[in-house]
């Protein structure tokens, strides 16, 4: 191959999501077939035994785009002029909890990690938080890596918009794929505003389509916002396949493009929508080579301005309880 490899690291290397994410990554589905990567496998000591069967398993499949590999217990080994990182490490949440009951025990991981990539990473980085509570979980990684542009880090809403879009094609008898402007807003949490006001199949407006706002408010919102307690409750763990392809759906979009397609990103604030600078708001998006376009001057009607209300407070609150770490 002639591309020079691709440095991506993937924390929580050992874990469940994990193992599903990195056999993809090193088959070519992030990057396609003509890309080689190296991949660096962070986890706890402890782990470390679980990750050399990881890389054994690795190196039976016989990728001709992984060019290299290795497992390290250190954040700075791990980031090491990475090019992409993904944070997957962090503890899941149980039956009966909420995500952001995750904040104590997490939190100190993203401070470490955001760190480190601050220290080792190349100054293109493209980070990728998923573990929970994800958008805090990332604006405290950011906030670690002064040096890096809040631009490097996104946190993940792409499994609540894969979810949305798949309710919708169901509701409305259409194929999945080709749903377009589709927009997840705010926080990966049962606040957050899934909202197909402005999606199209075809040309079509979806809310035409649809027409069905008991349905939108009643069943819809909710169980795209439960939909993670929902997959915990029925398979006795959180999700971990549909986390994993969500996390490639959302980096490749990022850093290949999507081409024109809105995608709902969780970013750093600029202000828009009057959302506070820096809180990780899931928002919509256009991106090529690594660079976000925000879709901006998207109308607000009352039901859709109490919504954005409710996870804009939320991640408000959850920003104040992790200022201390940052001071
Ligand atoms: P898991 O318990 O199977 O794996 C987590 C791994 O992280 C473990 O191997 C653990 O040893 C490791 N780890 C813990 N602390 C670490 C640290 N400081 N450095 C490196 N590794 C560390 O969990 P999982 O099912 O893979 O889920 C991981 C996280 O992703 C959880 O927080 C979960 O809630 C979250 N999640 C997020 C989304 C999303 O849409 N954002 C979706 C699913 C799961
Ligand atoms: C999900 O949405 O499936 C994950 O965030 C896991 C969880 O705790 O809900």
């Amino acid at each position: 191959m002639e591309k020079s490899p691709v440095r991506i690291a993937v924390t929580g290397a050992a874990g469940q999501i994990a193992y599903a994410l990195v056999f993809r990554i090193a088959s070519g589905a992030l990057l396609g077939p003509d890309q080689p990567v190296v991949l660096t496998l962070l986890d706890l000591p402890q782990m470390q035994g679980a990750l050399k069967g990881v890389m054994m398993e690795l190196e039976d499949c016989a990728f001709p785009t992984l060019a290299g590999m290795a497992a390290t217990d250190d954040p700075k080994v791990a980031f090491r002029d990475a090019d992409i990182a993904f944070l997957v490490g962090a503890r899941p949440r149980g039956k009966g909890m909420e995500r952001k009951d995750l904040l104590g025990a997490n939190a100190e991981i993203f401070t470490v990690q955001g760190r480190a990539l601050n220290e080792a990473a190349s100054r293109d980085v493209r980070v990728l938080v998923v573990g929970n509570p994800a958008n805090t979980n990332a604006y405290i990684a950011m906030k670690s890596a002064p040096d890096l542009s809040p631009a490097c880090f996104s946190a993940m809403i792409r499994l609540d918009h894969n979810r949305a879009a798949s309710m919708l094609a169901g509701k409305a008898g259409i194929d999945v794929g080709t749903i377009e402007k589709l927009v997840v807003w705010g926080n990966h949490s049962p606040t957050m505003y899934p909202d197909y006001r402005f999606a199209e199949s075809g040309g079509r407006k979806l809310a035409a389509m649809i027409d069905d706002e008991a349905w939108n408010r009643e069943v819809f919102i909710p169980t795209v916002g439960k939909r993670g307690a929902a997959v915990i409750e029925a398979r006795g763990a959180s999700s971990a396949a549909s986390a994993a392809n969500a996390a490639i759906d959302q980096m490749r979009d990022w850093v290949v493009g999507s081409h024109g397609k809105w995608v709902s990103m969780a970013i750093a604030s600029d202000g828009s929508y009057g959302v506070p600078e820096d809180i990780m708001f899931g928002v919509p998006v256009t991106a090529e080579r690594g660079v976000v376009t925000r879709i901006s001057g998207l109308a607000m009607d009352e039901f859709a301005t109490e919504r954005f209300a409710i996870t804009l407070n939320e991640l408000k609150e959850e920003r104040d309880a992790v200022a201390h770490l940052l001071a």
